[in-house]
């Protein structure tokens, strides 16, 4: 059986929690591969009396919540161990069944100094800040690339845990006590805060890699599911204005130790509007009524945050980037619902850069800071589409701009959002 890769096609809070909590039920292994608690899904399902039960998942892949099927945190992930825990006591208390979450050896450890740098870099940038979670994300990946990270199976090895902890000490201390002013933890305090976790950790590590392969092997469903997005993308995004990890398919394959042969279908998730959390470019961005219109009807607000979500209109050029750099096979439209009611829905089709026309993305960033969006402007609808289920249950003009969305995004739409719960969707092409 093949692995199905799920990412994120603009640049975070596409829905690809809710998309892969919607697939859990077919899958049996669901793997985070890239980030860490930066990310924030929210999954919201409808129990048998009617009511609904909304989930906020940081580090735990959205399949946790599915019975039956695998978690998996991959090699590619960074790993707070206080917010694993936390989020996994969180979920026990409200009857989830976590037991069979399994974390790689290889992914590494989120440690206070990360957390520190994280923020205190930012206030250094001041102008010039990334605008990042401050959960300690770019620290550790730079820590891994300069190769002094601490990963998971070094916390059950004393001796060698405090070897590494010394070394990385030795240099960070005195960047933060020098430049920062800040005093780090010691050694000591490290170690310990580490080591106690080592315990409750033990039997959930293995070897990942050779877990999902052997599950493939065996004719099982592994769905990859990304942190972060394409224009989050360290390689691929809007650099430097990016998270520090490889969210695309590509990191799918390296975050997870599952080869490329054997994804054979990426879904990208892609929200009918477009919205970013930080700083960066945003070619479509609305600062007006229009913007706070998408913003409140949406309810873009940060899940890990809470910071206001920048809105704007879809952006056709940046879903024809993601379908080419993630090799999108589906796309997963989410959100229509929030589109309802207005007269005409502007969508960016090209980008006007200093009077020359881009329907690709400009090779050199400066140009992307100051494209203008060339817009199409297709009719819009008034009816609530909430409680479509088929295609054919949306309104002439909705399914319009689903036809007119896919023609020109590079890959066909096979499911629409219609709402926030796991039902609210309607699947034009069975996704798994
Ligand atoms: P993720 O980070 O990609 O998993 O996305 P987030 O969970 O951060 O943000 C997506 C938000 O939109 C969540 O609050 C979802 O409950 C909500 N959502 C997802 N799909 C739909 C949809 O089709 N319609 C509406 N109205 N809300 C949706
Ligand atoms: P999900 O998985 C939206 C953004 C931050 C910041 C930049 C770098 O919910 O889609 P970092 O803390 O990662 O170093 O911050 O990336 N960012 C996200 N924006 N959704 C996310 O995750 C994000 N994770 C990071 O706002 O601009
Ligand atoms: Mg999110």
């Amino acid at each position: 059986m093949p692995a199905i890769a799920i990412i994120g096609a603009q640049w975070g809070d596409e829905g690809k929690g809710k998309a892969t909590d919607l697939l859990g039920s077919r899958v049996d292994y669901v793997v985070k591969f890239n980030g860490g608690n930066n990310a924030g899904h929210t999954v919201v399902i409808g129990q048998e009396d009617g009511s609904s039960e909304k989930y906020a998942l940081h580090l735990l892949p959205s399949g946790i919540l599915t019975p039956g099927c695998t978690p998996v945190i991959g090699n590619g992930v960074v790993v707070d161990l206080a917010v694993l825990f936390e989020e996994l006591d969180g979920l026990v208390a409200r009857g989830v069944d976590v037991s069979r979450l399994r974390i790689s050896a290889n992914a590494h450890v989120i440690a206070d100094y990360n957390r520190t740098l994280d923020k205190v870099t930012e206030r250094f940038l001041g102008s010039r800040r990334i605008g990042t979670t401050g959960r300690g994300i770019g620290p550790t990946y730079a820590d891994k690339m300069n190769r002094i990270g601490i990963r998971i199976q070094d916390i059950f090895d004393e001796k060698i845990l405090r070897q590494k902890v010394e070394g990385v000490l030795d240099l960070k201390g005195q960047v933060l006590t020098k430049i920062y002013n800040r005093r780090p933890a010691t050694v000591d305090e490290t170690v310990e805060e580490l080591r106690a976790y080592a315990e409750r950790l033990a039997p959930m590590v293995c070897d990942t890699g050779l877990l999902l392969n052997q599950a493939l092997d065996r004719d099982e469903i592994v769905l990859l599911e990304a942190g972060q997005a394409t224009l989050l993308d360290v390689d691929h995004g809007t650099y430097p204005f990016v998270t520090s990890s490889s969210a695309t398919s590509g990191g799918a394959c390296t975050g997870s130790g599952i080869p490329p042969t054997r994804l054979d279908q990426v879904i990208g998730i892609v929200k009918a509007y477009t919205t970013r959390v930080g700083e960066g470019p945003f070619p479509t961005e609305l600062n007006d009524d229009a913007g706070e219109h998408l913003r409140k009807v949406g309810a873009e607000y940060g899940t890990t945050t809470g910071r206001p979500r920048r809105c704007g209109w879809y952006d056709a050029v940046i879903a024809r980037y993601a379908a080419r750099v993630n090799g999108v096979t589906d796309f997963v439209l989410t959100k229509l619902d929030v589109l309802t009611g207005l007269e005409k829905v502007p969508v960016c089709v090209a980008y006007d850069v200093d009077g020359t026309r881009h329907d690709e993305m400009p090779v050199n960033q400066s140009d992307f800071h100051h494209a203008v969006p060339i817009y199409e402007y297709l009719d819009g609808w008034w009816e609530d589409l909430s409680a479509a289920r088929t295609f054919e249950d949306l309104p002439a003009n909705a399914r319009a701009y689903v036809e007119a969305v896919e023609a020109m995004s590079g890959a066909r739409i096979s499911a629409v959002g219609v709402g926030p719960s796991r039902e609210a969707t309607v699947v034009r092409h069975e996704l798994v």
